[in-house]
């Protein structure tokens, strides 16, 4: 059923692609869903050109045929498309449950628009259940590690963090070849504050929260998908 309301989602947000659009391609489940409906149109002779968020998505996009071109090869995006792992009524994001928070993030800020997609299950009052991910540098693991406990206790985090390990128990490695670690916080109620207090610490490449990036979402619901606009949120 999840699935299926996450290609609902995708579908809906075709509505905001057009032909000769440079657009963003996000990394996911759900964003999975919206290469493969855009990989359908590009075989039927839609033009367009596209970053890909991640190599996983990359792969995916060239196995479908979507040309590819890189930030360096052109100067922004019309559009980015991605999933999220949470959003709440101010399109505050937290991403990076798939590992591709870097780039992600890197696109989002080249593109004039970021939409969300995603089921409804994502749409949070309060950024924070969902555990934050923190992407570091190898080096100085353990002293990075130190700092974002210190920043979790300022902040009142209610849980752990944890490095994370891919299945077979190794480290997981981002594209850029940096480290993971998963930071539970229960509720984020300043996130601005805790962007800014993360971002100082040496060892931290990036975070999973997207403030002032996304201004549209279509999440998908049983009964329909929902569009939510910034320009008409409460
Ligand atoms: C990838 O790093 C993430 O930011 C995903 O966009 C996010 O985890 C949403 O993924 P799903 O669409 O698979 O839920």
């Amino acid at each position: 059923m999840s699935d299926d309301l996450k290609r609902r989602a995708a579908e809906a947000a075709m509505a905001e692609v057009r032909s000769g659009m440079r657009i963003g391609l996000g990394t996911g489940s759900t964003a999975k869903h919206f290469v493969d409906l855009l990989g359908a149109e590009v075989a039927r002779g839609f033009e367009c050109l596209c970053v890909p968020t991640s190599e996983v998505t990359a792969t995916q996009a060239h196995g479908l045929g979507i040309p590819l071109t890189t930030l360096e090869e052109i100067d922004g995006l019309d559009v980015t498309i991605d999933g999220a792992d949470e959003i709440d009524s101010n399109f505050q994001l937290i991403k990076g449950g798939g590992g591709a928070l870097l780039r992600e993030k890197i696109v989002a800020a080249a593109s004039d628009r970021m939409v969300v997609i995603a089921d409804e299950s994502k749409l949070v009052e309060t950024l924070g259940r969902f555990a934050l991910p923190i992407e570091v540098n190898p080096f100085g693991l353990a002293a990075t590690d130190k700092a974002i406990g210190r920043v979790m206790a300022d902040f009142r985090a209610e849980g752990g963090k944890v490095l994370r390990k891919q299945g077979d128990g190794a480290t997981y490695l981002t594209d850029g070849g940096h480290y993971i670690i998963d930071a539970s916080f229960g509720r984020i109620s300043n996130a601005e504050a805790l962007s800014q207090a993360l971002l100082e610490i040496p060892g931290v490449v990036q975070h999973g929260l997207f403030i002032d990036l996304c201004s549209e979402a279509y999440l998908a619901t049983p009964e329909g998908t929902i569009k939510l606009s910034e320009h008409v949120k409460s």
